[in-house]
């Protein structure tokens, strides 16, 4: 059998373990790296400790096998690997700037225990000139370590991370060196080879992704969804990938808020506007707006670097401004029907940032709950996934119910802030019969508004009609 390079991944979050479950599981030895005792028990047991579709399956597969190997350990696991993935958090600092203390202290304690000829892949997203930084400070580490650095950045979406990573749309690889990018494409041929066993598999309850579907959509083949490009290119492309796509939502938000001063449809409007292809339909949904541990990280990251290096960003300003105000505009659509919200009943149906996932870092929906209640209003809520983690962030006043039922049970108004499929396809006249108001807001815009109407609801989305 064909000897595949031992791999080390360090920190085992969304992009950290899901590229370990996914390399272990096309046949590499991988050690996963955590400095959290229970997250690495917890693995052990063949499992994550959040959720992922289809995450646990494939952890529990390695484990195993026994190619992937959790441990605490940097002297048990990187004296072992040609390939060191660096996938370590990267928190906020107040002035919304990545703190990149977790991504130098890995690069050092990698660079301490490493083998001459190590190959440092830098995952995690980080702003453009940290790649040099993290150089020098493995070399200051352990002047003696022969290694090449590449930057890798990682695309996947949570609630779908491990569709994402099997099923790759393009491998950006940035690096002085030439030799160590063909190394780790060639580390990417063999997850592309996995995934093409998958073909037919599906992914996802929730998210009803298929990877066959995927691949016969897929016209290019794996040589040609890889770039090869300058180490400060790689590192650029991530964050200016994500702050377009933030940009993106923003810009139909504001073309809803318009919509709802006309008789226009933001639906129909951004069918049209989409359908040329050098824009695209996706991302141009109209809502609550954008949310996770990575769109408001990355622009204002992007912001405070560009400050740094005296370029204005205030296309990103006004996109962060206008995701700000989605959280009023969505309070004034209630207040339109309610007039005060003091002690008026509503319940808020979702609590992630998103559909797929039990992830609420700047969860939209959150804030709309935070900020009903600080008006006065008496909030249930709910989430499929999302009850244990939304408590840190949640108003203590916030009460969590167990099902959509009980949290619409008696409500004035009820609101969709996340478009979780069980939510979309929930019997809206078994919810409206349990309310004893009529007032929908559609903070997602995924109702049909005739059906709703229909039902006796009254409706309000983001520039709906
Ligand atoms: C995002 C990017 O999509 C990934 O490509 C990237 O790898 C990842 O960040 C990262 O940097 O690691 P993610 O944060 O998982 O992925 O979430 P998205 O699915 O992109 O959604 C972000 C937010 O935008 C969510 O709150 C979603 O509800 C909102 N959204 C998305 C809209 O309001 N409208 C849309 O049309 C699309």
């Amino acid at each position: 059998m064909e000897e595949l390079a031992p791999i080390s991944i360090v920190g085992t979050g969304y992009v950290g373990l899901t590229t370990a479950a996914v390399l272990a599981n096309a046949g590499f030895k991988v050690f996963t790296i955590d400095i959290v005792p229970e997250k690495i028990e917890t693995i052990k047991k063949g499992r994550a400790y959040f959720y992922e579709e289809a995450l646990d399956e494939l952890i529990s597969k390695a484990i195993d096998t026994g190619n992937l190997v959790p441990t605490l350990s940097y002297e048990e696991s990187i004296p072992e690997s040609d390939i060191v993935f660096s996938c370590v958090g990267t928190p906020d600092r107040p002035d919304g700037s990545h703190n990149l203390d977790y991504i130098y202290g890995a690069a050092e304690s990698v660079a301490r225990v490493a083998k001459d000829g190590l190959i440092m892949v830098q995952k995690s997203t980080v702003p453009v000139g940290t790649g040099r930084e993290v150089i020098s400070k493995m070399k200051k580490a352990n002047p003696e370590l022969q290694f090449e650095y590449v930057s890798n950045p990682e695309f996947l979406r949570e609630g779908s991370a491990v569709y994402n990573t099997l099923n790759m749309q393009r491998v950006i690889l940035g690096s002085d060196s030439t030799e160590a990018m063909d190394r780790i494409e060639a580390v990417y041929k063999k997850v592309d080879e996995l995934c093409k066993k998958l073909e037919g598999v599906n992914f996802g309850e929730y998210t009803n992704l298929a990877i066959g579907r995927e691949l016969k959509a897929q016209t290019k083949s794996f040589e040609d969804r890889v770039f090869k490009m300058r180490l400060e290119s790689a590192e650029l492309v991530k964050v200016s990938a994500n702050a377009f796509l933030a940009l993106k939502i923003s810009f139909a938000n504001s073309i809803a808020k318009l919509a709802d001063k006309t008789e226009a449809d933001i639906n129909e409007v951004m069918d049209g506007v989409g359908s040329d292809t050098r824009i695209g339909r996706a991302f141009l949904y109209a809502g609550l707006g954008w949310g996770g541990g990575c769109f408001p990280k990355d622009v204002s990251g992007l912001i405070a670097v560009a400050d740094d290096r005296g370029v204005g960003m205030s296309i990103m300003n006004s996109a962060v401004n206008v995701n700000d105000s989605m959280i009023d505009y969505g309070v004034e659509k209630l207040q339109r029907h309610l007039s005060d919200l003091k002690d008026k009943k509503i319940a808020v149906l979702g609590l992630a940032f998103k559909p797929g996932t039990s992830d609420v870092r700047k969860s939209q929906a959150i804030k709309l709950a935070n900020k009903l209640t600080e008006l006065g209003a008496s909030v249930a809520a709910y989430d499929p996934k999302a009850m244990e983690e939304a408590k840190e962030t949640l108003a203590s006043s916030v009460v969590l119910k167990e099902s959509i039922m009980d949290t619409v049970s008696d409500a004035d108004a009820v609101v969709l802030a996340v478009d979780w499929k069980d939510f979309v396809i929930a019997d809206w006249e078994a919810i409206k019969d349990a309310m004893s108001g009529d007032v929908l807001f559609d903070g997602r815009n995924k109702l049909d508004i005739h059906e709703m109407s229909a039902l006796g609801f009254r409706y309000e989305g983001v520039g709906r009609r």
